[in-house]
Parts: C-alpha cells; sequence; structure tokens
C-alpha cells in the first residue's frame, strides 16, 4: 500500500455554519490536507470564499491547505492567497495569458505553485509547464460546484501527466479533484494520482476516518 498517498479534504462540502469544528473532524479523520476553493463568479459561475475566510481557517488548521483558485487572472490575489496561509496554491491554465508569471509569483511568495486543467482542456496546453510546477491538479469535474460526478475520461489526462512527469525526471504531485469517492479514486490511484480532494464523499460520511482511508485504498 503506498503510504504517500494524501487526502485533501474539500472545505466546500463541509456545514460552513460549524467551520471550526468541520476542520477538526476532518483532521482527525486523517485529511492531510485541507482543499480551499476560491470562485470569483467569472472564472467559475459561482462564488465561494476568500482571503478572510482562509485566514480564519489558518487559525484552526495544523495540516497544509490547498488552495484551488477558480479566478480569473490569478496572478493578482498570489501573494495575498499566500499570505492568508496557503501552502500550495493552483490556478487554472485556461485563466491566465502568464503562466510562468503566475508560478514565479506564487514561488516568491513562499507557496507550492500547482496549476490546473479542466476536464475539457488537454495536457498539451501543460505540457511545457510540468516542469515548473509542485503539482498538476486535474479536474475531474467541469469547476464550480460540489457534489457532481466524475468525469472518467478525464482519467487518460492523469496518466498522460504522469508520464510527462516522469520523462522530465520530475517529481510532482498529480491531483484529482471532483466526483472523488472510494470507487472513482481507486481508479485515479490507477492512473497515477496521489493527492485526492474530497468535498461530498467525506464530509457527507458517517465515519469520516474510514471514508480517508478508503481513498487511500486502505
Ligand atoms: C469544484 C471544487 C471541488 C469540490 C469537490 O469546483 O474544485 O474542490 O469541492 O467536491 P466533491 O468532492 O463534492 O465533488
Ligand atoms: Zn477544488
Amino acid at each position: 500500500m503506498n503510504s504517500d498517498l494524501l487526502v485533501s479534504a474539500s472545505l466546500l462540502g463541509c456545514d460552513l455554519s460549524n467551520l471550526e469544528n468541520e476542520i477538526k473532524r476532518a483532521q482527525d479523520a486523517g485529511a492531510d490536507w485541507l482543499h480551499f476553493d476560491v470562485m470569483d463568479g467569472i472564472f467559475v459561475p459561482n462564488i465561494s470564499f476568500g482571503q478572510p475566510v482562509l485566514k480564519a481557517v489558518k487559525k484552526c488548521a495544523s495540516v497544509p491547505i490547498d488552495t484551488h483558485l477558480m479566478i480569473k487572472d490569478p496572478i493578482r490575489y498570489v501573494e495575498e492567497f499566500a499570505k492568508a496561509g496557503s501552502h500550495m496554491i493552483t490556478f487554472h491554465i485556461e485563466a491566465t495569458r502568464e503562466p510562468l508569471m503566475v508560478i514565479d509569483r506564487i514561488r516568491s511568495s513562499g507557496a507550492k505553485a500547482g496549476i490546473s486543467v479542466k476536464p475539457g482542456t488537454p495536457v498539451g496546453m501543460i505540457k511545457e509547464l510540468v516542469p515548473y510546477v509542485d503539482m498538476v491538479l486535474i479536474m475531474t469535474v467541469e469547476p464550480g460546484f460540489g457534489g457532481q460526478g466524475f468525469i472518467h475520461e478525464t482519467l487518460k489526462k492523469v496518466s498522460m501527466v504522469k508520464a510527462l512527469a516522469e520523462s522530465a525526471g520530475k517529481k510532482i504531485h498529480i491531483e484529482v479533484d471532483g466526483g472523488i469517492n472510494s470507487k472513482t479514486a481507486a481508479e485515479c490511484r490507477n492512473a497515477g494520482a496521489d493527492v485526492f480532494v474530497s468535498g461530498t464523499y467525506l464530509f457527507n460520511s458517517q465515519d469520516m476516518s474510514k471514508a480517508v482511508a478508503s481513498i487511500k485504498g486502505l
């Protein structure tokens, strides 16, 4: 069993009226990271939460915070999200014309850099960037909402990124996000993913420790 697998609990799926307890519940259940989804109502047709909420999360969190920026022109907000407590900041290739500058800005702000592709975006769009990032996030649903069904066609992109990273001699994380449960996580593990974002499945489970373990195949 691979102990390097990580589960990132997506706070979009938690009971926001009870945020501190939900964070504790996820951490106590063994979640390795907390996933913080930022939506601007422009890049995606939904609005979630921003830096003030991230600062509040940071106060109660004891695990790294994995920030997923679903915002247009992410370079504008990278520093603020790094300062607010992000360990990793992931942005979308579809949201910027200056991905290398965004990566540099994330790193110079003290966070690790991730890049993401929507389900319809080919891996070719980020091919040249793989050697420069710490993580690639393959969206397994259309970004914007929790609780959607996993898109199986995205699995081949996970394998493609794994092959690209190996041929570049780079050890990067490959994260999947959207519709992850014990069954879809197994398919993603087989394809080469090592970080699993989960909102609905984790926070709706009666026994979250079991749910975390099942995502890792334990
Ligand atoms: C969707 C978000 C996800 C979302 C996943 O745009 O990026 O992180 O919270 O939720 P589930 O696990 O419910 O698909
Ligand atoms: Zn996300």
